[in-house]
Parts: structure tokens; C-alpha cells; sequence
């Protein structure tokens, strides 16, 4: 494929490949020497409509030790704020030869509608509540090394299922490897149908949790929460949150994860989120690198075999 703006549209056998390429930029990024020239020559544009930390500083490192030119549109100081559209600024990004963009935007299908309008390989680094694929890689190569499998595992997604794209993208891809899936938090943050996708879903955390593999907390997206929503961060705490006494009901040897950023207090206790013997928190962002390294890897494969081929000419 030319893009990544889903794990829709990869087949098990293609995540997997993904991973185990993953695994090999995990060992480098583990040198002192951290250089590869998988993309050397190629141009790297993230255009971010959304802050973030991880993600952006991730594909940053991702694309500088594979050797490509990496710019940062610094969209805060970029004529968006004058009031050009999205497709106007990928349009004149296009125009400037890269050959790997990746965005973020708050409106779910942004990033999808901008990748029919450009001549490279775009990425989606998150796009409103839809997806955030390359999250769903990372979260999955953390599981697969914690777990030594990505199968056949009880995993629990615990919080704001419906304003999340962790979620989503997390869901399609646990479920394309036969995971049995659980959804846990407040009704009014369960979307409509999530049972007809073969997850079980639970109100009450503590039922839940009980014999879980993989407890995967979420953050509460107040961004995306049209303003009434929930009781206070202390009752949700007291519900939804994850402490010790909750954990305990999970498997001895369960997971804890987080995509980050963390509202400790408010979906986990500080506590749990640094304990190294529970909580996996810290490899999610090593691994973020990894497979953001592995993911314009391959799509750099298909690129240069596409162009090639428009090169070589018909026949
Ligand atoms: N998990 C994640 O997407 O984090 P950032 O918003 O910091 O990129």
C-alpha cells in the first residue's frame, strides 16, 4: 500500500511483518551508534494539527536515524492561522517533493481525504476519534514482547472508549489476531455497537478486570466531550481508575499500559504507572520509535518499487 491511515486495511500476516522489522530497529535503537539509511535522500514533512509529545517527537527520531530529511511544520506559526484549509497546506507541501508526510488532525477522515491529494506516502499520526494505527503497532510489539504472543490473550480497555482512537485502532488490530477483547467504563463513554464487534462490555470495572492479560488504561478526553459528561474526577477515580486493589483482580502476571498522556489520579494511580514489575508504560514509547522506524521503512519499499515502475514506463 502507499499509506498507513489505518490498521483496517492489513492483514495479520502484514502486522506481523511489521513488528518483526520493528524488533530489528528496537536493537539498533538500543546503540551508541543509532544510524540506518533506509530513507537516506528521502524528505520527511510532520504536519501536526494537534500537540502532541510522543508521536511527533517519535517520528521525528524514527525519520533523522534512517537518514531522511525530517521537517516539522510548525503549524502554530503557519498560514492555517491565516486561514488556509487543510488540502490548500498539503497541496503546497506536495508541491515540495517530500516522500513521507505524516499528520495529525482533530476531525476524524482529515488525514484520509489529504492522502487523495498528494504524491506521497502519508501516515496517520491520529486523526479525531478515528484512528492512530502506528499507536495500535506500538501498543501491539509491547504486548508480543511482555506477553511473547499476540494472540489468544485477555486484553481489558479500560476509560473513555468513546472519544478514543487508541481504542479503535487498538480494537481492530487485537481483534484481527484473535484476542479476546474487553471494554470497561461508564456507559456514557461506550459507543453505540461496540458489543456487535465481538467485544464484551463492562460498567463495572472490578468484573472486568478479573483474569485480564493486558489492562490498557485510557485517557479521558475532555477535548473531545461536548461539556457534560461524567461525575467528578474523584468519583471516576473511585469507579475507573486504576489502583492496586483493581489490579489484583486481573491475572498476577497482567500488563498495565498507557498510551499517554497520563492523568494520574484520574485514570491511574501514579503508583501503578511507575511500577517497572507491572506497568509497561516506558517500553510503549521505546517501541513507538521502533515500529514508526519499521512503518516508513516499508512504505519507502513501496514508494521506490511504485516509482520505478512510472519510471521504467507501461510494459
Ligand atoms: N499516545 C500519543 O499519541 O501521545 P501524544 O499525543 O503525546 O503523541
Amino acid at each position: 500500500a502507499r499509506h498507513l491511515l489505518g490498521i483496517d486495511h492489513l492483514a495479520p500476516q502484514e502486522i506481523t511483518t511489521l513488528l518483526d522489522l520493528a524488533e530489528t530497529y528496537v536493537e539498533l535503537n538500543q546503540r551508541t551508534v543509532k544510524h540506518a539509511d533506509a530513507l537516506a535522500g528521502m524528505t520527511q514533512i510532520n504536519l501536526f494539527f494537534e500537540n502532541s509529545t510522543r508521536t511527533q517527537s517519535s517520528f521525528e527520531l524514527a525519520g533523522k536515524r534512517l537518514g531522511a530529511d525530517v521537517m516539522n511544520m510548525s503549524v502554530a506559526h503557519s498560514s492555517v492561522k491565516k486561514g488556509e484549509t487543510l488540502i490548500d497546506t498539503a497541496l503546497t507541501l506536495n508541491a515540495m517533493h517530500p516522500d513521507l508526510l505524516i499528520v495529525r488532525h482533530p476531525n476524524s477522515g482529515a488525514v484520509n481525504l489529504l492522502a487523495e491529494k498528494v504524491n506521497c506516502a502519508v501516515i496517520n499520526a491520529g486523526d479525531g476519534r478515528h484512528e492512530h494505527p502506528t499507536q495500535a503497532l506500538l501498543d501491539a510489539l509491547t504486548i508480543r514482547r511482555a506477553k511473547g504472543r499476540i494472540q489468544r490473550l485477555t486484553v481489558a480497555i479500560c476509560g473513555d472508549i468513546a472519544h478514543s482512537r487508541v481504542a479503535r485502532s487498538n480494537l481492530i488490530l487485537l481483534g484481527k489476531m484473535e484476542n479476546r477483547l474487553r471494554l470497561i467504563g461508564p456507559r456514557t463513554l461506550m459507543p453505540a455497537g461496540v458489543a456487535d464487534l465481538g467485544c464484551e462490555v463492562y460498567e463495572d470495572m472490578r468484573e472486568g478486570l478479573k483474569g485480564a492479560d493486558v489492562v490498557m488504561m485510557l485517557r479521558l478526553q475532555k477535548e473531545r466531550m461536548d461539556g457534560g459528561f461524567i461525575p467528578s474526577e474523584r468519583e471516576y477515580f473511585h469507579r475507573w481508575g486504576l489502583d492496586a486493589e483493581k489490579l489484583a483482580l486481573a491475572k498476577p502476571d497482567a500488563i498495565v499500559m498507557h498510551p499517554g498522556p497520563m492523568n494520574r489520579g484520574v485514570e491511574i494511580d501514579g503508583t501503578i504507572a511507575d511500577d517497572i514489575n507491572r506497568s509497561v508504560i516506558q517500553d510503549q514509547v521505546e517501541m513507538g520509535v521502533a515500529v514508526r522506524m519499521a512503518a516508513m521503512d516499508l512504505l519507502a519499499r513501496n514508494l521506490r518499487t511504485e516509482r520505478g515502475r512510472v519510471l521504467a514506463g507501461p510494459g
